[in-house]
């Protein structure tokens, strides 16, 4: 991915549902992290993983380049972005979310992806009282950038923000079981396979499109066991 569960939420709804994501992280972090400034950015050898801009033509600009080729989104269960003003409607609507970070290029200062942690999906934990120390990983890239290792390096930043600065006990990953690009980022992540959810319906596709998504999870143990 990355789209949020707040894509098909109101405006109202969505901006309901981001305090309740800032609720349950400004909880579970640690002191150091939560005095910090609220505008995370986090950076790696290549990338700095900073927030989307609102009202940036060049952010909406960079979104729309990469978001509208069909061989992104759908993979994600997200559908392809038909104009710049729709790229932009999304990064106010649904990108611009605590800790969804636009995946900006060092060497050119382009944000060319996203990547980011969000309340678990139902098809992950069914019940409306979701375990506040647990988020779920999402990501895409633009297609030039693809088999680069680029978002594996962003996500290894993301899991160590997720695990050190939120003290999280646990991050879980999806994928469509026929996604075999996500499945090997989650590989290499070291996400372990925990099921897989069969014939789940993608909301946000047209038409009643439904997979069998792979269900994965990192433990706060077994990162630390790791690492
Ligand atoms: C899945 C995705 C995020 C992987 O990001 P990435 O930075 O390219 O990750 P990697 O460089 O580690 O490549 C992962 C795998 O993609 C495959 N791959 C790499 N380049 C490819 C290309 N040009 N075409 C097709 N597959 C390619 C390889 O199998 C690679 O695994 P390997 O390193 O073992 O060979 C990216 O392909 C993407 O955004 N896809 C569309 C959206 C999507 O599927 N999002 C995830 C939804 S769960």
């Amino acid at each position: 991915m990355f789209y949020h569960r707040s894509a098909w939420l109101s405006g109202d709804m969505r901006g309901l549902w981001a305090q309740c994501v800032r609720r349950a992280t400004v909880a579970a972090m640690s002191d150091e992290y939560r005095n910090a400034d609220e505008e995370t950015t986090l950076t790696t050898e290549r990338l700095i993983l900073r927030p989307w801009k609102v009202n940036d033509c060049d952010d909406a600009q960079s979104l729309f380049r990469y978001a509208s080729n069909p061989k992104v989104g759908p993979s994600g269960a997200w559908p392809v972005h038909t104009s710049v003003e729709n790229s932009m409607e999304i990064i106010r609507d649904v990108l611009s979310v605590p800790e969804n970070y636009a995946v900006v290029l060092k060497a050119t200062g382009e944000p060319i992806g996203s990547i980011g942690l969000i309340a678990l999906s139902d098809r992950i934990c069914p019940r409306d009282d979701k375990p506040s120390d647990a988020m779920e990983l999402g990501y895409w890239i633009g297609e030039p950038y693809w088999g680069q290792g680029l978002i594996p390096e962003a996500a290894r930043e993301v899991l160590r923000h997720g695990f050190e600065d939120l003290r999280l006990a646990a991050i879980w990953g999806t994928h469509n079981v026929e996604n075999h690009k996500s499945e090997r980022v989650m590989d290499k992540l070291g996400l372990s396979w925990v099921r897989v959810a069969e014939h789940v319906r993608m909301p946000l596709l047209p038409g009643e499109v439904y997979r069998d998504e792979a269900v994965r999870r990192l433990t706060r143990d077994e990162y630390f066991g790791r690492s």
